[in-house]
């Protein structure tokens, strides 16, 4: 049975696919299909193949001055226009010459070999030859070749964000339509997670109407489908993060898991009595405890990081806490209770010069800017989906993949396995030997949709946004009498975190609530970075993209009546 494309092409006798072509989400529209009508009206239907339909704008130096972060990183872009979609064929035939294909990943159930490292993007590419069409036809009635659906567009594209239009872009997400208490919901709790837009809504209802199956298993073309929903957001979520190989990204729950999966597989096999682990003060829980009981496991040592009055990172401090026996570092790359965003990439260099391994915490930070691992240098990365629009039950652990193939599995079962007998087990390779029994497959294309979205706005221009929305918030939170805001580093990202004199905070949350404006109020699950500011709790504001300067307005009007 041929395995790639290429075979393909040469077993109908055409010349060979060209390489490279990163797999695109279009097919040929089916009469039920609730996502494909959108592209199946295009009337600038392309049939050329886009072999990079997410091109990223080259950042350059702005002089504009910004009230939080000195230097604007993401200056207005040039109009590039990009086609978004390719063409999806109107005709009846399976497949047309110029449309996108992908082979499912499962195709290697019909194959000796093992399945090709870094899944589903050996399998993809443009149809290139009109003998091509039959073979892969043939090949798709027998079930191995299938179509996907259209995914929705986001309402604004990077192409276009110089004209980038929160309001436009909030027609994406019906739950923005909500009232609450009879008011217009104000969504600022986006740090403890963020809203779906309608894509990603109707990606778990195809996903349930036409393609639930389990993965990996069972010859049919369901379990193809499934298969290849899965390994496709795996690609998206490689390419999210430009991670080198998706064999490098392991699903999981969310962040909290991700972090205990690194903790007791990659610390149990590497941490010994007298070995350090380095964190900061401006941890979450889930950045901390994992570790402690490492700790407590092994008889390795928590140093920990101080950060200033602003609450950013003293780098000569972490320097400091830096010894031959660190073995681990760990951070957040945004605070989720004061905002901070820390210098990962200085930080990431100091570990490793003490060979240090790093785990980095995104979960705060994947919503608000461009993240890229291998500029970063970081081991592992994790990242919970819920907070970058995805469903809530699904996230991602990057690790190199040295490190990977390195690590014992930490969960045992199916799907994990090569071979099993009652005397040993083989284990597969990384990502699947972590990622025990059945997946959570929908919410995982749930998470490739929500990728898929932010890309095609762009993360510059996400970031650029908020950035801005973060001055303007800040500047007009100074108006509200007796408003300490906590966390004043001017490299923030979307977290206003704040006290009013003479109020409690989860009053304040209560009353802000009865105005229809959701922020959060308590310790946010970081209670050492609270109580280094002598505090308990404080009232948390947090954005997204798709907060408008109403929304901040809202609060603080809200704020100045309760004085
Ligand atoms: C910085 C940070 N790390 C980790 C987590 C844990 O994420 P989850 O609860 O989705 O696993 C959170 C959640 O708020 C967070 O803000």
């Amino acid at each position: 049975m041929p395995r790639s494309l290429d075979e393909l092409a040469a077993a109908a006798g055409a010349p060979p696919v060209s390489p490279g072509i990163a797999p695109t989400l279009v097919a040929p529209p089916t009469p039920n299909d609730p996502i494909a009508p959108q592209l199946a009206a295009s009337p600038s239907a392309d049939p050329t193949p886009n072999p990079n339909p997410y091109p990223t704008p080259t950042p350059t130096p702005n002089s504009t001055p910004n009230p939080i972060a000195s230097p604007n990183r993401y200056p207005t872009p040039t109009p590039n226009p990009t086609p978004i979609a390719n063409a999806a064929p109107s005709d009846d035939a399976f497949h047309t010459l110029g449309s996108e294909v992908r082979i499912p990943f499962s195709m290697d159930r019909f194959t000796d070999a093992a399945p090709p490292v870094g899944g589903i993007g050996a399998f993809a590419g443009p149809v290139t030859d009109p003998r091509f069409v039959t073979a892969l036809d043939d090949v798709a009635h027998a079930g191995f070749v299938d179509r996907v659906p259209v995914i929705e567009q986001p309402s604004v594209r990077e192409t276009t964000s110089p004209a980038f239009d929160p309001h436009v872009v909030r027609k994406d997400f019906p739950i923005l339509e909500e009232r609450v208490h009879g008011k217009r919901l104000v969504w600022l709790d986006n740090a403890a997670t963020t809203q779906k837009p309608r894509s990603v809504i109707d990606r778990l209802t195809y996903y349930y109407e036409h393609e639930n199956s389990n993965v990996h298993r069972g010859a049919h073309a369901l379990a193809a489908r499934a298969t290849d929903a899965y390994e496709s957001a795996r690609e998206t979520t490689r390419k999210f993060l430009n991670a080198p190989s998706a064999g490098e990204i392991i699903f999981v729950r969310g962040a909290t898991e991700g972090l205990n999966l690194i903790a007791k597989t990659w610390g149990k096999r590497h941490l010994e009595a007298g070995d350090e682990i380095v964190l900061t003060h401006l941890e979450h829980h889930a950045n901390i405890v994992p570790w402690q009981q490492l700790c407590a496991e092994t008889g390795a040592r928590l140093r920990v990081a101080p950060v200033d009055d602003r609450g950013d990172v003293i780098l000569e401090e972490y320097e400091r806490v830096m010894c031959s026996r660190t073995k681990l570092v760990a951070f957040t790359q945004v605070s989720n209770a004061l905002g901070t965003i820390t210098p990962a990439r200085e930080m990431i260099a100091i570990a490793h010069r003490w060979g240090a391994t790093v785990v980095l915490d995104g979960a705060q930070a994947v919503s608000h800017m461009p993240v890229d691992v291998q500029a970063l240098d970081c081991d592992f990365y994790v990242f919970s989906g819920h907070k970058v629009f995805a469903p809530t039950g699904i996230g991602v652990v990057f690790g190199k993949r040295a490190l990977l193939e390195a690590m014992p599995p930490w969960q045992g079962g199916g799907n994990m396995i090569q071979d099993v007998t009652f005397e040993r087990t083989v284990y597969q390779e990384p990502p699947w030997r972590f990622e025990a029994g059945t997946g959570n497959i929908a919410d995982a294309a749930g998470l490739g949709t929500a990728l898929d979205y932010v890309m095609r706005i762009g993360m510059p221009t996400i970031d650029r946004y908020e950035h801005e929305l973060l001055g303007y918030a800040t500047e007009r939170l100074a108006e509200v009498p007796g408003l300490r805001m906590i966390g004043t580093s001017p490299n923030k990202a979307g977290v206003l975190s704040f006290v009013l004199a003479g109020q409690r905070t989860e009053d304040v949350g209560a009353a802000l609530d009865k105005e229809g404006i959701a922020v959060r109020s308590g310790h946010h699950c970081a209670q050492p970075i609270l109580r280094r500011f002598g505090l308990e709790a404080t009232v948390r504001a947090s954005l997204a993209f798709y907060n408008v300067r109403e929304d901040i307005d809202a609060l603080v009007e809200a704020l100045k009546r309760l004085r």
